[in-house]
């Protein structure tokens, strides 16, 4: 077991990606917290593990939210190793339709989030001394613009962005900070993704979902699964000399 011992917080832990990944973090021994705005099903995903995770509430767009979360994690296992920075929104429309409120929507969970979700678990791993492992979730949406997405994929390069600034700030005290790039993944986002392509492109429903997948070298969309092995590669002691780097898991669609 890769992860034993070690207490993890994955934020949107409660479906999709993240819940692959808690999944799989619990079967490589760690205690994980399932962090997400909706607690409900973070609580019922963590009773399947007993007590080696439990469900508590986060919203990531608020300081305040985020400085509970890590308390509330260091008062019940005591510390935090690994951070698995997951939360994030999706929308989409041309750029002369883009308004106000999902555009700070975009960038308060998906960047802002992500950026004081981050800072507060390393506030805390830089007082504990004992190092610790950060993984943000970006996408192959940051490595280049897409004429519909382009609040989101912004969102995602400023992602990449800190990983790298955040990686080369805190190796110093043995804080990994990496991230993961997945292509077009089967989650309840992408149904929503699929919804608004109908709508701007003018498709039938699962018309892009089937089309995206059909594209991807690999020959299928990704799983959640999928995501998993990099996530533990890029949580334990394997990638301790592995620094700011951002890892495409896209079955093929990207090359960087
Ligand atoms: N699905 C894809 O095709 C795909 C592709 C590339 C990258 N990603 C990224 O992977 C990650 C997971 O995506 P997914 O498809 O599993 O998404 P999802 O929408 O299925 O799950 C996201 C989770 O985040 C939670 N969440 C949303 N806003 C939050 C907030 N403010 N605070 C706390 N929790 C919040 C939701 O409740 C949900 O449980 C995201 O960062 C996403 O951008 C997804």
């Amino acid at each position: 077991m890769k992860l034993a011992g070690k207490v993890a917080v994955v934020t949107g832990g409660a479906r999709g990606i993240g819940q692959a990944i808690v999944e799989r973090y619990v079967a490589e021994g760690a205690r994980v917290a399932i962090a997400d705005l909706s607690v409900g099903q973070a609580r019922e995903l963590a009773e399947k593990f007993g007590d080696k995770a439990y469900g508590l509430e986060v919203n990531v767009a608020n300081c305040a939210s985020i400085d509970r979360m890590v308390a509330d994690v260091v008062s019940h296992w005591g510390a935090i190793d690994i951070l698995v920075n997951n939360a994030a929104v999706f929308d989409l429309a041309p750029i002369v339709e883009v308004t106000e409120a999902s555009y700070d929507k975009l960038f308060a969970v998906n960047v802002k989030g992500l950026f004081f979700s981050l800072q507060a678990v390393a506030r805390h791993m830089i007082a504990r001394r004992q190092g610790g492992k950060i993984i943000n979730m970006a996408s192959q949406a940051g490595r280049r613009g897409e004429a519909l997405v382009s609040v989101y994929c912004a969102s995602k390069a400023a992602v990449i962005s800190l990983t790298q600034s955040a990686g080369l700030d805190l190796i110093k005290h043995k804080i990994n900070v990496n991230g993961i790039a997945p292509g077009v993944v089967d989650t309840p986002m992408w149904d929503d993704v699929d919804a608004l392509f109908a709508k701007y492109e003018g498709r039938k429903p699962g018309e892009k979902k089937r089309l995206v997948g059909e594209a991807v070298p690999f020959g299928r969309m990704g799983l959640p699964e999928d995501h998993t092995g990099a996530a533990v590669f890029l949580a334990s002691a394997d990638a301790d000399y592995v620094v700011a780097q951002t890892l495409n898991v896209d079955g093929g669609n990207w090359m960087s």
